[in-house]
């Protein structure tokens, strides 16, 4: 028989558990893909064009078809909360609210099939040893707001490399990032990103 003091224990867990069930409900508002694919129209002008640059510093727009949801949507709220500093993409960002950006994130992520970790192409550089541990051998995030690296362009991977190297990507997670990228080289960097570039992944949303 329970004691009182164990009642109390497990009724307090499962006080617990019910909040945090609630919690992450609230935290990650269910996208709706049909919804997200009409106000994804906007973006293909860019992310459905698979060799377009942006301007300046030239390097291209990097592919989101089947990102992981999750970091879509932290992507677009720190665009839109002027803590990614790039003009074009706060413009985009800043006229949605938190229930568009999941419907967005939604369809984004369901042009291509769930991504699973494929055989590597070629062997990653003993410089990504660290990386792994989040990105996975591929580039197939671990959790879900690890972005997926797998098949993004090389010259993308890199210009976030540097962002991150010099503080212009702000927020938790970039600290994190950061603080991982610090000690390495701009070789390193090169051949990290020539690695993940060269996986099998991502891809450009699609026109239609
Ligand atoms: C005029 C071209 C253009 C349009 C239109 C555009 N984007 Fe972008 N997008 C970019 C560029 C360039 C970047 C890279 C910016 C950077 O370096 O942070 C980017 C970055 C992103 C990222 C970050 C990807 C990552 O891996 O971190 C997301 C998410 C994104 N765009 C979503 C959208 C969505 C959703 C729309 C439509 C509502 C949209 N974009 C419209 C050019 C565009
Ligand atoms: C502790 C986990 C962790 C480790 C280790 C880690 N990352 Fe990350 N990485 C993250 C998170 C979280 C983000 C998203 C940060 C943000 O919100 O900007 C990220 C973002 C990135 C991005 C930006 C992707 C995009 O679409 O814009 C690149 C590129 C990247 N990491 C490469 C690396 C490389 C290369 C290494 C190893 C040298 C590494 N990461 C190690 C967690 C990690």
């Amino acid at each position: 028989m329970l004691s009182t003091y164990s009642r109390v224990a497990v009724s307090a867990v499962r006080a617990v558990a019910v909040i945090a069930f609630f919690s992450a409900q609230i935290a990650h508002a269910e996208g709706d893909i049909e919804r997200g694919r009409v106000l994804a129209d906007t973006c293909k002008g860019c992310h459905a064009v698979d060799s377009y640059n942006n301007v300046y510093p030239t390097y291209h727009v990097p592919r989101i078809g089947g990102q992981s949801a999750d970091y879509l949507i932290e992507a677009l709220k720190l665009y839109r909360d002027g803590k990614r500093d790039h003009q074009t993409m706060t413009a985009q960002a800043a006229s949605y609210d938190d229930q568009e950006i999941a419907d967005i994130a939604a369809y984004l992520t369901s042009v291509v099939p769930p991504l699973e970790a494929a055989q590597p192409v070629g062997t990653a550089p003993d410089a990504a040893t660290t990386c792994k541990a989040c990105h996975g051998e591929t580039g197939i995030g671990q959790i879900s707001i690890y972005p997926y690296l797998a098949g993004q362009h090389k010259d993308y991977l890199l210009q976030a490399l540097y962002d991150y190297k010099n503080g212009a990507r702000q927020g938790v997670n970039a600290t994190v990032m950061q603080a991982n990228i610090m000690a390495l080289s701009d070789a390193e960097l090169d051949v990290i990103a020539e690695y993940y570039s060269r996986q099998d992944g991502l891809s450009a949303v699609p026109m239609d």
